[in-house]
């Protein structure tokens, strides 16, 4: 089987037609590696049509971020998709999603758009809800899937398909990592090597929290935090151990599933990951 690149979306329209079966849509921003693989494979085993998106949005990028310098590299996710099965890679140009310039309505994320990262890029996850919202129009899969690595906007675009009854399930794949534990991230390519070192702290931060998680939040909180404040090199932005559906801090003695999540800025790149803890009540 090929995989088809299309650019518009009358070829998608076009190329979507004669293809019958579920419908798995895996949406990316593109400079593809394995955490992207991952969501692909996934959705190969249940879906029998595939299509991956790449656009890099703007709307989910404030002035003063990265989109510029967003590494962008089509013919190496193309060739991707194609080692994966995927039918159709959709690759649109900014007029393609937003013809009529930045659009005048959009999703708005509410409360749950406004902590974490929220906090630190306002007006991000609106960005990133209206662009999901307008794939899954143009794509209409059956099944989308997401990584856990963005766990707020995981928690989001569920919240976006739940709230607004958008057709479609929506998967979460676990966060693919590489041998050290860093999180897979197309941002990673913007580190040195002595960031990478640096870097690292951010899940060994996350797993010295999640190793004291029989002793309760505020041990899971104490034991990330020492971790993170004994590497210079780490510019925290948060550290956060928040109930799983309404990301508000939980308190101590809280016992069950939390997140613990972290951002830093580690030379000149803004790093995300984070992990579930079971808390238990001891
Ligand atoms: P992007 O950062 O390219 O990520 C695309 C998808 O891959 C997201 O669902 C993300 O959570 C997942 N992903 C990234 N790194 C991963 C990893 N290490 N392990 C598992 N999954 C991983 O997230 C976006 O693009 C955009 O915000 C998008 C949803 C496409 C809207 O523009």
């Amino acid at each position: 089987m090929t995989t088809r690149l299309v650019h518009t979306r009358d070829e998608l329209r076009g190329a979507m037609a004669n293809r019958s079966g579920e419908v798995g849509v895996v949406m990316t921003m593109g400079a593809l590696h394995d955490g992207h693989r991952e969501l692909i494979k996934v959705a190969r085993r249940r879906c029998d049509v595939i299509v991956v998106t790449v656009f890099l949005n703007p709307l989910q990028f404030a002035p003063n971020e990265d989109l510029s310098r967003y590494p962008k590299t089509l013919d190496a996710d193309v060739a991707l998709s194609a080692e994966e099965d995927v039918d159709l890679v959709f690759a649109p140009s900014v007029e393609e999603v937003y013809p009529a310039g930045e659009p005048q309505v959009r999703v708005h994320a509410g409360p749950l758009g406004d902590v974490l990262e929220g906090a630190s890029r306002p007006g991000h996850f609106d960005g990133v809800l209206t662009v999901v919202a307008k794939l899954l129009h143009l794509t209409s899969p059956d099944v989308a899937y997401f990584g856990q690595k963005d766990a707020q906007q995981l928690l989001l675009i569920s919240r976006m398909a739940d709230d607004l009854n958008f057709p479609v399930e929506v998967v979460s794949v676990p966060t693919v990592r590489d041998a050290d534990g860093l999180a897979l991230s197309s941002r990673n390519g913007y580190l040195t090597e002595a960031d990478h070192v640096v870097a690292l702290t951010l899940s060994r931060a996350l797993r010295a929290g999640a190793e004291r998680a029989a002793d309760g939040a505020d041990a899971v909180r104490r034991a990330a935090r020492a971790v993170l404040d004994a590497e210079p090199g780490v510019g925290l932005d948060y550290l956060a151990l928040v109930e799983t559906s309404g990301l508000t801090e939980v308190p101590d003695g809280t016992t069950g599933p939390a997140l613990l999540a972290v951002a830093a800025r580690v030379g000149t790149t803004r790093l995300i990951d984070n992990a579930t803890v079971d808390l238990g009540g001891r």
